[in-house]
């Protein structure tokens, strides 16, 4: 049987990207085999070339009318998308196209610290200045609103008086980097 095909969306770094492509790189079930960022600068793209991952770039308007992403998506045969820090919202009809196979990552216990504006440090800081005792991760399916979607698994981590939003956010980086990938492949797998 072929392998199914996995497309990760990143607008930055790359690190959960990184750890996805380690992961799935010994999978015979499932294979990373696009990147995609709205962002031509972005590391994650360099990530790419050097795991020898095709990658495609688009600006907001291209996304928005989502018929060149969608034919990139279709012409590498992929069957599931994953947001690993991808800050821009999916359009519907990629929505419905791939309806329950979009997978997204927040750093942060969802319905808490979500929506539209909250993503990365600002997430980071907005538990930091609400003196949270814990934070966590939330891996959850994608609709068509920012951070709504079902929740597949959610783990916290516990904050000290003494952490800083930069602190924060190497601790919540870390149970994303330890829980993503896993999280990837069981959803694929029962579904
Ligand atoms: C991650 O912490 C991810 O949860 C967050 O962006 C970071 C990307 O890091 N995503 C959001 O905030 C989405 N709302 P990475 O580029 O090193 O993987």
């Amino acid at each position: 049987m072929s392998k199914t095909k996995l497309a990760i969306f990143a607008s930055g770094g790359g690190s959960n990207a990184e750890k996805i492509i380690e992961y799935f790189s010994t999978s015979v079930d499932v294979e990373v085999s696009l990147i995609l960022s709205n962002n031509a600068n972005a590391y994650v793209l360099e990530r790419a070339a050097n795991h020898n991952i095709p990658s495609f770039t688009f600006n907001a308007s291209e996304l928005h009318d989502s018929e060149k992403v969608i034919d990139a998506l279709a012409a590498h045969d992929i069957h599931w998308i994953v947001l690993a820090g991808f800050l821009q919202l999916i359009p519907l009809p990629m929505i419905k196209k791939y309806n329950n196979r979009i997978i997204n990552i927040h750093p942060a216990l969802l319905p808490q610290y979500g929506g539209k504006g909250m993503y990365g440090h600002h997430v980071h800081r907005a538990v930091f200045n609400n003196f949270e005792k814990e934070s966590g991760i939330t891996i959850h399916l994608v609709n068509e609103e920012y951070d709504k979607g079902r929740i597949l698994f959610q783990t916290t981590v516990k904050l000290t008086t003494t952490d800083t939003p930069d602190l924060i956010a190497s601790k919540v980086l870390q149970l994303e980097h330890e829980h993503y990938a896993p999280i990837i492949e069981n959803t694929i797998m029962d579904h």
